[in-house]
């Protein structure tokens, strides 16, 4: 069996850090996991007049985490939250009324920062939003992760192997969470 898991990064900067840390987890996930990017950036701001005929951009990407077994967040960290396109895509899913597509879906959170808290207040408020929605989340492990472009030079890469072991851990106990939220609620029942 594979397991379908759409990822959102949270970032709409051609040069996010956030990316590049998808690549990595990517590249650090078992292979089991597959991974679709569920774009952002061309969704217009929600409004309640929407929820009676969405826009064609939130109706795919409502498709698109139907089609998802999982969702992984990886995002920055704006004014100690979570960047404003990230939280517009989050109430366009969540949206209308009684067909929230987070409804128990299995979650994880994960952020890159130049700072040194990297993302720490942006995964505690995303947790939040992610609570109200019902999803499953990951609770633990936990990762904050401080971006240098010495430790992801490109492509996915992970200079420092102690990294790489804990984005591999990383990846495995969110392969774990996955199995274990499916086992008691499958897909067809959400
Ligand atoms: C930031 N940044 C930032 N960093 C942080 O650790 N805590 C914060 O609260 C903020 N706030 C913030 C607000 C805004 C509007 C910007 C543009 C940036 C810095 C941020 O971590 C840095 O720009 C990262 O490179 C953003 O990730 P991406 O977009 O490169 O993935």
């Amino acid at each position: 069996t594979t397991y379908k898991v759409g990822y959102f990064v949270g970032s709409l900067s051609s040069t996010s850090v956030n990316r590049e840390l998808a690549k990595a987890l990517i590249r650090s996930a078992p292979q089991d996991l597959e991974f679709t990017e569920l774009p952002i950036g061309n969704l217009p701001l929600y409004s309640p007049d929407h929820d009676a005929d969405y826009p064609p951009e939130a109706l795919a990407l409502k498709d698109a985490i139907h089609q998802s077994q999982a969702i992984l967040f990886v995002t920055p960290e704006y004014n100690r939250s979570i960047p404003g396109a990230l939280k517009n895509a989050i109430d366009w899913a969540s949206r209308p009324w009684g067909q929230n597509s987070f409804d128990h879906i299995p979650a994880a959170v994960i952020g890159a920062s130049i700072g040194q808290i990297g993302t720490a207040l942006a995964q505690q408020s995303l947790r939040a939003v992610l609570s109200f929605c019902n999803a499953r989340q990951m609770t633990a492990p936990e990762a904050y992760i401080q971006y240098t472009p010495e430790l992801f030079p490109g492509n996915g890469e992970v200079t420092d192997e102690s990294t790489r072991a804990f984005l591999t851990d990383f990846m495995a106990g969110f392969r774990d969470h996955v199995v274990r939220v499916l086992t008691v609620l499958p897909r067809e029942t959400r």
